[in-house]
This record gives C-alpha cells, structure tokens and sequence, in this order.
C-alpha cells in the first residue's frame, strides 16, 4: 500500500468533490491503488481553507497555493482553482517534480495548454486532467460497442473531450457565437452592469480525422436545461443517445435487430460496464456525478501506484484547447479553421 500525500490548492465544489472521491477510492476498489493522506490545502480565502482542513482532515492550510507546489510532503498537487490559475500552478508544480492532477479546461490558453503538456513530458511525472465524462461506465460501453462504425455525429458541450474521446480528432470547425445578454452584474448581487466578453451561445459543425461531421453545441443560457450533456452518435451499424440528466440509462439502437421490432431500447447501467460494479452489485441502481470522480481518482492513483495507462492527460487537455481555440476563431472569422 503507498501513501499519496495530497496537496490541495482551492476548495471549493471541486476541491470537495476531489477530497471525498480520494477518501471514497481505497474503499471501493482496495489498497492496491495507494492511500490518500491529506497534507495540505491552499484556499485564497482563509475560512474556505479551515473549512476544508476540518471537514477533509488536511493537517496544513495556506492562503498561498506556492506552499502547496514547493511541499516536500506532496506527492500528488491537485488543482481546483477557477481555470486561469491552472496554468501558472500546474507549471510550478510539474518544475517541482510534483504529480498534478488538475481541473479542466487545464488551461484558458491553447499556448499555455502545449507549454504544460510539454514540461509534464520532459517531468515524467503523472498528468492528469479532470474530465471526469470519460469515467462515466456508459461511455465505455460506447466505446467498445460502436466506435468505428461509420458516419457519426456529436453534440454537447462538456462533451469536446467524450467526443474526441470516442470518435478521435476534430480537424476542421466552423462555429457561430452569440451573446444574449451583453450586460451582467459585476457579481452576484451587484448593482453595477459590466460588459460580458464571451459568448453565450455557441454552435459548431466539425469535421473529425475519420471522416465523420459533427455538431455541437453548448448555451449557458438554456432555459430549463439542468445538465444537458447530452450526445448523440449515429453509425451504420447503431445508434447511441446519452443524456447525463439520466445518468443511469443509455438508449441504443442496432441495425441487426429484426426489422419489425427494430428501435431504440432503454440499457440500465449494470456491472459489466466498467467501474460501475465497485459501487453496486447489481443493474439499474443509481450511481451519481461524484462516482465519476472516484473512478476518475482510481485511475489517476493506478497510474501514479501502477504506472497505468490514461487518456486524459495534458496531451488530451491540450487537444481540447486547441480545439476551443480553432472554435473562438472560427466564431469570429465565420470561417472553417483547422484545429492547429
Ligand atoms: N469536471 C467537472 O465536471 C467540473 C465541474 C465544476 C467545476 N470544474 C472545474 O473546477 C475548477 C473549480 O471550480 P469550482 O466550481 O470548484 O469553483 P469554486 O468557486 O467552487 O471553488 C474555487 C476555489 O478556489 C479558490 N481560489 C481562487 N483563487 C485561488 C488561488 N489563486 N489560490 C488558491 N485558491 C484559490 C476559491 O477561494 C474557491 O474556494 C474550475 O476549473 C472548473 O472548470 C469542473
């Protein structure tokens, strides 16, 4: 059993959700994979820190994320700031020969992105990005059952990275943006109005490297939409619709069934898919967000433990910001743009 010291910079709804998947992991799926200890936490705001060493059991705090990445009692420095910190905390960190499991986007820069995929390489160390849809036990499913099937197609949001995760690269994409309200308060409960720089609305078509087209589309101004990751892949052979609303259920439709009854059928999420049986034994019980990331956190320690192979490294998140980056230039150009 290894010991993997913990160094937590920001504890918000992340940092939280990251603590409790850490503690949860050893439970669930054994002492194989390492055991977490809790060292430090840095919170820019002091009660948050508190807050997070008394519920976590962190035996230090700091409102300086630098005690975290320069720790010699970190093993593992994870980051759940908002984005624009990522950058210059994973760079400290990976220069400090530090493990870094970090929150997506891992960066709000496709050059930042490529210069910490880099420097994570020449480390050696463990880099690992939060985009914890990968874990979710239906998608595996997907891959093995109908990756490769023919022409595709693809929406969401959150879901860039499932995407590119289940049907590979995005070249080329042709975006439009919009800003429906171009005023907001300055934050929540202000009275002064300040300019919103970034869109509401975007929509995209894109190309994939296998030949498939896509559509997506995120809105941060959807009514009645709770958590509509919501995607949908159409192949020769099959068809796939996952909403995360419904996070139990998949509904799949295959070309081979018998002509008269073909149609999409409802598959109740069950042990065979991967991961879901270290939480239940049996299909169709419930298993929530937060179990992503305990997934996401078992495979993070089996690489760190066991030198596992992973997905959604630095690379990946690198690949995901060039991706955004080619979308917010082809919003502005209303052109196609190849994903650089
Ligand atoms: N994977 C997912 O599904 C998912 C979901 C939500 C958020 N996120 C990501 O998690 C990250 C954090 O989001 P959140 O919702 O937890 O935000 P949050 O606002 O709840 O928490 C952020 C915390 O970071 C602290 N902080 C801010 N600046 C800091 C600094 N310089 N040093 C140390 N602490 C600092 C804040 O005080 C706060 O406690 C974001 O990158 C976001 O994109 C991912």
């Amino acid at each position: 059993m290894k010991e993997i010291r913990i160094g937590l910079v920001g504890s918000g709804w992340m940092g939280k959700a990251h603590s409790s998947a850490l503690a949860d992991a050893e439970m669930l799926f054994g002492p194989d994979y390492g055991t977490a200890s809790f060292e430090i936490v840095a919170d820019a705001n002091e009660e948050a820190a508190k807050s997070a060493q008394k519920k976590i059991g962190f035996k230090r705090i700091s409102t300086d994320w630098h005690d975290v990445v320069t720790d010699p009692n970190v093993d593992l420095v994870d980051i759940a700031t908002p984005n624009a910190f990522h950058y210059v905390v994973a760079k400290a960190a990976l220069e400090n020969g530090k493990n870094v499991y970090c929150e997506k986007p891992l960066s709000i820069s496709a050059e930042e992105s490529r210069e910490l995929a880099e420097l994570a390489a020449e480390k050696g160390v463990v880099n690992y990005v939060g985009f914890n849809n990968s874990q979710n036990p239906i998608t595996w499913r997907h891959i093995n059952k109908l990756a490769g099937c023919g022409a595709l197609g693809d929406l969401g949001s959150h879901l860039l990275s499932i995407s590119q995760f289940i049907m590979g690269d995005i070249t080329k994409v042709n975006a439009v943006a919009t800003t429906v309200f171009p005023k907001r308060p300055k934050s929540a409960g202000s009275t002064e109005m300040v300019d919103v720089e970034n869109e509401d609305i975007m929509t995209f078509m894109a190309e994939y490297a296998n030949g498939a087209i896509g559509q997506i589309a995120c809105s941060r101004v959807a009514t009645g939409r709770k958590n509509y990751l919501t995607y949908e892949i159409q192949g020769t052979k099959g068809s796939v619709r996952y909403d995360l609303e419904r996070m139990g259920e998949v509904q799949v439709y295959f070309q081979s069934d018998n002509e008269r009854d073909r149609g999409f059928r409802t598959v109740l999420l069950n042990p065979l898919m991967k991961g879901y049986s270290a939480f239940q034994p049996a299909g169709g019980i419930s298993i929530a967000y937060n179990d992503m990331k305990i997934l996401e956190v078992h495979a993070l320690f089996d690489a760190i433990t066991n030198g596992a192979d992973y997905v959604t490294d630095f690379e990946f998140g690198y690949k995901i910001d060039r991706t955004v980056a080619a979308v917010i230039e082809s919003s502005k150009t209303r052109e196609w743009v190849d994903v650089k």
